[in-house]
């Protein structure tokens, strides 16, 4: 099938270099025309496994192009899915869908034959409906169906999660849509993939109550491993313990810094500000939005009380700073709330990342980036594990520093303390 991309940022980039990869012709359009020009080189915008090497296959075999030209890309192409950017506005918590309906806006310019436009980007329920109406401004219905399917891809994982997905979800209303897609699906699910089609806008209602929920199970083992720590218990046995359950599930239960990235905080607050719209009360993920805010002062305050409230002039290495492993992004990073506190409290910090030097701590005064991990540790008085990069999992702390008090903040759990504590060094955990 002929499929074009809208927007070459996460998903339409991994959704398009994966679809090409199953063996269709696809288009991936910008408007950036530096980002396009990259693409054709080999350079990639994102920091995404396993990716580069998809795209240059790819690319190299024709399957995949890359263009600025959206008339052309819409026009030679069955099927046309929206990938643009849904942030939120700058003064409410709603989505800004301007993106999404400018692109509509330009699609409805260039149908020249029945096309399905699909909705990837996340949106509140009844954008697909807006985009019908923007189209059919210019286009007869029956030339054009408008889907919603989200993208349930998480990053660092994005290529595995889009191979192998738990389900996929089509909405639509419509028979000879449902079908198409259903073909296009169809190496995913008869690999065993579940292929759920609903009406439109419960699709696009699926795609925000699964981030919520998701945000919501992280916040309740946060807030657990709270209680753990002021009770002697180790929060990993209670993960452990809850998620046999089926009922529950063991995944997203791992306690850690609030979480953060380009997708939970901001879908949990346009889920409550949709919700608000219809007159309806999310308390629940209303108070995970509040819990997930404060958790970053609780871990601050666990620091101070760690360092006996001696922060001034000690040097704090950070091992990991994004907002998760496996990828460069620091949108939403707890360590973007850590790392200016204690660097305003007088704390030297070195912090290294496998992604490399972050610019949102260029203008901090004290913070440096440091080229290895050995390089962060050595003379500090504190490491701070922020991320769970593989990286970490095997240091040699007594090989690395010098310091017989150093000591080991562990924000994910990644060391059983024991095997710290052996070492001679003083261990903390989260819930632990
Ligand atoms: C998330 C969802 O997991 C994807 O299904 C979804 O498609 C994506 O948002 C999106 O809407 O585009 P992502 O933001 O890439 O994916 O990252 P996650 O792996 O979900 O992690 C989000 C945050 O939760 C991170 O800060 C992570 O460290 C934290 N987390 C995750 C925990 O603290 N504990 C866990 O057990 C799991």
């Amino acid at each position: 099938m002929k499929l074009c991309m809208i927007g070459t940022g996460y998903v339409g980039l991994v959704s398009g270099v994966c679809f090409s990869d199953l063996g269709n012709d696809v288009v991936c359009v910008d408007k950036d025309v530096d980002k396009i020009n990259n693409l054709k080189k080999g350079i990639m915008p994102i920091y995404e496994p396993g990716l580069e090497e998809l795209v240059l296959k790819n690319y190299k075999n024709k399957r995949l192009n890359f263009s600025t030209n959206l008339r052309e890309s819409v026009r030679k192409s069955d099927i046309i899915f929206i990938c643009v950017g849904t942030p939120t506005k700058k003064k409410s918590n709603n989505a800004d869908l301007s993106q999404v309906y400018s692109v509509g806006k330009e699609i409805a310019k260039y149908i020249n034959r029945f096309k399905i436009v699909i909705n990837k980007s996340t949106v509140p329920v009844t954008t697909g409906d807006e985009i019908e109406k923007i189209i059919s401004k210019k286009v007869d219905k029956k030339y054009f169906s408008v889907v919603s399917n989200p993208e349930f891809l998480r990053e660092g994982e994005a290529i595995r999660d889009f191979i192998y997905p738990d389900r996929i979800v089509v909405g639509s209303n419509d028979k000879k849509s449902k079908k198409i897609l259903k073909n296009l699906y169809s190496p995913l699910v008869s690999k065993g993939s579940k292929f759920l089609v609903t009406n439109r806008r419960a699709a696009e209602l699926i795609k925000y109550a699964s981030n919520a929920f998701l945000a919501t199970k992280i916040t309740f083992i946060n807030e657990i491993a709270n209680l753990c720590e002021k009770t002697g218990i180790d929060v990993e046995d209670i993960s452990i313990g809850i998620g046999l359950d089926k009922r529950i599930g063991s995944r997203f239960l791992r306690a850690g810094p609030a979480y953060g990235g380009s997708c939970f905080p901001k879908d949990t607050k346009a889920i409550v500000s949709t919700a608000s719209k219809y007159k309806t009360n999310l308390s629940v993920i209303k108070s995970v939005i509040k819990s997930n805010n404060i958790r970053s002062d609780l871990l601050l305050k666990r620091v101070d009380s760690i360092m006996k409230n001696r922060i001034k002039n000690k040097t704090i290495s950070f091992l990991g700073v994004t907002f998760k492993a496996n990828t460069d992004d620091m949108r939403d990073s707890s360590s973007l709330k850590l790392i200016p506190y204690l660097s305003k409290k007088g704390a030297k910090i070195k912090y290294y990342d496998p992604s490399g030097a972050k610019k949102e701590f260029i203008k901090l005064k004290n913070v440096k980036f440091s080229n290895s991990i050995q390089e962060s540790i050595k003379d500090s008085h504190l490491v701070i594990i922020h991320t769970e990069w593989n990286d970490f999992k095997s240091i040699n702390f007594k090989k690395f520093s010098k310091n017989k008090k150093l000591i080991i903040f562990d924000m994910r759990n990644i060391f059983p303390p024991n095997k710290i504590k052996n070492l001679g060094f003083k261990y903390f955990g989260i819930g632990r």
